[in-house]
């Protein structure tokens, strides 16, 4: 296991611990300067990673964080919903910024997002009594299509037949759930796409294997966060796909003990967007000046998220699950004026402690979490690149989550840029 993440080795996977946006993209793009093959393994284009570095601020949905470094292989594994109209967006965004995408590789066994993906999406969350507040970019309808075996690979974009294979499945979209698509116009659409990524399609499971036998840097990037998790996560307020280690093996047949670090990244507080329990949250003042401050708007969508003090229990459970050999904590400089600050410790139900709460939306809607509480600190620590600088309470506070979690936090950021993080 590697000291710090400063020089790390061998493959290693970040993983979100909480409910999305906790600075994925930017601790990958941190992170990728030495690796050699940057793997998303799940998600779609619900996915907004951002990523702030010398090149300018991007938004990236489904080209992997490590894109900026002109020499890492970056794959978009087979179970990644791939949305190329996103794709191809961000493809020009690259362009403008001069920054090569060549080494790109869309694994071909990926299911394709389709217009009627997104339809389907926005059709159902009108219908639904208790919305999902989901991100509308079609998510749920495709990883229902590929469990029910019926929609387009990445690898169809090559076939002769993929015309005829568009109008036949506009065909039965058209009649099953009585939508009005036109298969013209998505062929002309999907037309222009396939010229664009065409070069890009192949098998990324062998380059990965090879790469693993020749022992080289792999970091797998993971989407969303471990209690989005279609089955870990607090259905039906939850993603299609699994953002915990499970999802690596999902994509690249690769056995989580392979890894050599699996990093837990979290912000130093909490945030979720769309619905769904949260015992943690915050109300008044103390939210509103973390939105203010942390810019707590979504990449993907623009809502605002709503902030949490960070939750322990749900952080521990992650851990565990997903064997976290580290922590990421992200936007410690937003928690600066802050004068007491809290940490979710244990849940009760009626008075009474709650060990197991599964997976329950209803029961993580009902419980009372209770704190530990600690002091603030209110120096601006955005400049600071060491640990020991850090103010006494900013270090105290991230000792007790170690305490807690019993993984050591590896890496801290003090601000959204390239660089402005502490390596521990
Ligand atoms: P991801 O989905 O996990 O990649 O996270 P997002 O990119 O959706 O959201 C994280 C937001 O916080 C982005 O706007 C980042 O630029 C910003 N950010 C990341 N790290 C830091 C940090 O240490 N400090 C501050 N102030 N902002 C950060
Ligand atoms: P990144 O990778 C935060 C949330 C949505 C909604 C639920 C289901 O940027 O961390 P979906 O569109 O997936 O069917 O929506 O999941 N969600 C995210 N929240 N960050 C994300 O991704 C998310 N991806 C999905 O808000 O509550
Ligand atoms: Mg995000």
């Amino acid at each position: 296991m590697p000291n710090t993440l400063k020089n790390w080795k061998g493959p290693m996977a970040v993983i979100g611990i909480d409910w999305g946006d906790s600075g994925k993209g930017r601790l990958v793009d941190d992170l990728s300067s030495t690796a050699q093959i940057v793997a998303r393994y799940n998600g779609g284009s619900n996915t907004g990673h951002t990523v702030e570095n010398n090149l300018g601020k991007f938004a990236l949905h489904i080209m992997p964080s490590g894109i900026f470094n002109q020499w890492a292989i970056c794959l978009v594994g087979r179970n990644v919903a791939v949305d190329l109209q996103s794709l191809t967006e961000e493809m020009s965004q690259l362009d403008k910024a001069d920054v090569s995408y060549k080494k790109l590789v869309i694994d071909e066994q990926a299911s394709l997002i389709m217009p009627w993906h997104r339809m389907r999406d926005g059709i159902r969350e009108k219908l639904r009594v208790a919305k999902v507040g989901t991100t509308g970019k079609g998510i749920g309808p495709v990883f229902a299509d590929r469990t029910e075996r019926v929609g387009p690979l990445v690898k169809d974009l090559k076939s002769r037949d993929f015309v005829k294979k568009i109008e036949e499945e506009v065909k039965i979209q058209n009649k099953f759930y009585k939508l009005n698509l036109n298969p013209k116009s998505i062929v002309k659409e999907f037309g222009v796409y396939q010229k664009k990524v065409k070069t890009f399609i192949g098998k990324t499971i062998p380059i990965l294997r090879q790469a693993l036998k020749e022992k080289k840097n792999i970091l797998f990037e993971g989407a969303q966060g471990y209690f989005l998790d279609i089955d870990a996560g607090t259905y039906p307020f939850v993603t299609s796909s699994n953002p915990g280690v499970v999802g690596i093996t999902r994509s690249y047949d690769l056995h989580p003990s392979n890894l050599i670090e699996v990093i837990g990244i979290t912000k130093a507080y909490t945030t979720r967007v769309g619905e769904g329990p949260m015992p943690t949250k915050i109300d008044g003042y103390i939210s509103q000046r973390i939105i203010d401050v942390g810019k707590e708007v979504g990449t993907t969508t623009g809502r605002i998220r709503s902030p949490g003090w960070l939750d322990l229990v749900l952080i521990k459970e992650a851990t565990e699950v997903n064997r976290l050999t580290a922590l990421a904590i992200t936007k410690l400089d937003v928690l600066s004026g802050i004068s007491k600050l809290k940490l979710g410790i244990s849940y009760k139900l009626n008075g009474k402690p709650q060990e197991y709460i599964g997976h329950d939306a209803e029961l993580l809607s009902q419980v009372k979490p209770e704190y530990i509480n600690l002091p603030g600190w209110t120096e601006d620590i955005s400049n600071i690149r060491s640990f020991e600088k850090l103010p006494k309470n900013a270090k105290a506070y991230i000792r007790t989550i170690e305490k807690f979690t019993k993984v050591p936090v590896k890496f801290i950021s003090v601000g959204p840029r390239r660089g402005q993080v502490i390596y521990v």
